[in-house]
């Protein structure tokens, strides 16, 4: 299990200060015409490395070092072309065969529950960003906090050893919850806490800029997992009616694919919730549908829809580029989300003996 001297261990000393070496810290001046004043900008926009660069948009860096798209552009590419030569990134073209290869690479995090997991093959994946949503209540914000738990557990407990950035834009980050999770999971509550960075947005635009800072959260703290709960919330708040819709739509694009670009570039999972609307002149069917409307439904790898049914919850996999669309059933208890007592007892068992 997770202990304080294990993860001490592994983390040779100091949590936060170790040196680290290799593509992900390569710093911006090692990029060719990349000089001190440019290297200054880009540090206050919290750009240090060729891997920040690398996932930013032309007009973040243009805004960040006062050029024009054509100039911002051209640094973002040399940013990307330095991460393929240094073969952390792959080719423009590549054949299917090293994608699928490559594919095979990508880590998971188990979600808590052996069903949930199948609805994934096999966990939440990095290097994508998997959306939940589904109406209050659905259980949304409890697997967020039991994926804090799971991704610092172990390899061989379904976890990778990383730690957690949680945005909390609706105030729900609870560490008592947390607490409770690790320790009916058999996990030191203390050690798990530590492992999660909570960023509390206040509004959309504080939203954007914990967003633009978490190169450094990630390289400082390794970290495996990001977490945005609610990620559409604060722009459903602030832009009301139909006359500001379009400059909601392309502000909420734009965090979409920075979640997008971030998650493949510093190979993590990124986890986003979702509202639902309502739509009460529906009386058949689900009278359910996600927020955020086609930006966030697209830019999502993974989407995933969760409703209530008596105690039980159903995950059903809506959008996905390989799984097929299907139903799964899992519980919300004292280890956060678990499966159905009658369909995973023995293998819970499994999972706290071990
Ligand atoms: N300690 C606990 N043990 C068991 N179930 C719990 C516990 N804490 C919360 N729950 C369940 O979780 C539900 C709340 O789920 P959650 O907060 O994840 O909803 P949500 O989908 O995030 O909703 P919203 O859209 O309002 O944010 C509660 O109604 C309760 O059923
Ligand atoms: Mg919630």
């Amino acid at each position: 299990m997770t202990s304080k001297e294990e993860k001490e261990q592994d983390d040779e000393g100091s949590f936060s200060s170790k040196k680290q070496s290799g593509p992900l810290y390569l710093e911006v001046e090692e990029l060719e015409g990349i000089g001190p004043a440019m290297k200054a900008k880009l540090n206050t926009a919290g750009i240090v490395t060729v891997a920040d660069l690398a996932s930013k948009s032309p007009t973040e860096v243009a805004d960040a070092i006062g050029s024009d798209i054509q100039r911002a552009t051209e640094i973002c590419e040399k940013a990307r072309e330095k991460l393929v030569e240094m073969n952390y990134l792959g080719e423009n073209f590549v054949s299917a065969t090293e994608i699928y290869k490559r594919r095979k690479a990508i880590d998971r995090i188990s979600t808590g529950s052996r069903n949930l997991d199948d609805l994934f093959a096999g966990g939440i994946e990095t290097q994508a960003v998997t959306e939940f949503y589904g109406e209050f209540g659905s259980g949304k914000t409890q697997i967020c906090h039991t994926l804090c738990v799971m991704v610092q557990q172990p390899l061989e407990l379904g976890g990778l050893r990383g730690n957690v950035v949680y945005i909390d834009t609706e105030n729900t980050f609870r560490p008592e919850r947390i607490v409770g999770i690790a320790e009916a999971r058999g996990c030191d509550p203390q050690v798990i806490l530590d492992g999660i960075i909570v960023a509390k947005a206040y509004n959309s635009s504080h939203q954007e800029l914990i967003m633009s800072e978490l190169g450094k959260q990630v390289r400082e703290h390794e970290v495996k997992l990001v977490i945005v709960d609610s990620a559409v919330a604060h722009y459903r708040a602030e832009f009301l009616g139909r006359g500001t819709l379009s400059e909601r739509q392309q502000r909420l694009n734009k965090f979409m694919h920075a979640l997008v670009r971030a998650a493949e570039i510093y190979n993590i999972a990124i986890v986003a919730t979702n509202q639902v609307l309502s739509t009460p002149d529906t009386f058949f069917g689900d009278p359910t549908r996600a927020t955020g409307g086609h930006v966030v439904a697209h830019t999502s790898t993974y989407r995933v829809y969760i409703r209530k049914t008596g105690k039980n919850r159903v995950a059903r996999m809506v959008d996905s580029p390989y799984h097929a669309e299907r139903e799964v059933v899992f519980i919300l208890d004292e280890k956060g989300v678990d499966d159905p007592p009658e369909e995973g007892s023995s293998r819970r068992k499994q999972v706290t003996t071990s």
